[in-house]
């Protein structure tokens, strides 16, 4: 049995996760052995072939359990080139990734080691009735209040699924 994949993610909404999930999905249906989990799970990361990371971006950052896991995890991340999904915009325009991508560059830019395989940002989800206080009292603030009436969800299954299923090739093949 060869050395599964880590999907390892952090979510506040829960649309990360379901990002993972499929994520991890498309590596099964490629053969591959996988574990998805929280970056706030116990895991020994060394035990990996490979790893795969994924966050949402808020207020330009990405979550404090995300950074804690990197710096946690630098010793043998280091020695690795994981691959990034970072979720954030709300529609599927081209120039609506482009703030995304740069707030992501800086966020990663703090842990200078890190030389990642690839970082790809997806569309997101808007669901204020995911979200916890005190992060749910952004829907009173002007330009959220109209926007989150009702939920958004921008996140393209099968842009996600290809994704995957290109890493799953590139594993398969320096297998
Ligand atoms: C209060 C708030 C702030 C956000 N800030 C950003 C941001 O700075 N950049 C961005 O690209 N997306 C931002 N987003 C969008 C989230 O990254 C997106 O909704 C994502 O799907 C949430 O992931 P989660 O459900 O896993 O928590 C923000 C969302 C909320 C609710």
């Amino acid at each position: 049995m060869p050395s599964p994949i880590l999907v390892a993610y952090v979510t506040r909404s829960g649309s990360t996760a379901e990002v993972a999930e499929a994520v991890g999905n498309a590596l099964r249906e490629a053969g591959l052995p996988v574990k998805v989990a929280r970056v706030q799970d116990p895991l020994l990361v060394g035990d990996y072939r490979a790893v795969i990371l994924g966050s949402p971006l808020y207020m330009g950052r990405l979550p404090g359990a995300m950074h804690h896991f990197l710096a946690r995890n630098r010793h043998v991340l280091s020695s690795m080139r994981p691959w990034f999904f970072v979720l954030g915009p709300w529609t599927a325009a081209p120039k609506d990734f482009e703030v995304p991508r740069e707030q992501a560059k800086q966020q990663l830019a703090k842990h200078s080691w890190l030389q990642p395989a690839e970082v790809h940002i997806f569309a997101g989800r808007l669901d204020m009735k995911r979200l916890r206080f005190p992060l749910s009292l952004v829907r009173f603030m002007p330009p959220l209040r109209e926007l989150s009436k009702t939920p958004l969800d921008a996140r393209d299954w099968e842009a996600i699924r290809a994704w995957a299923a290109g890493i799953a090739r590139q594993l398969r093949s320096a297998a």
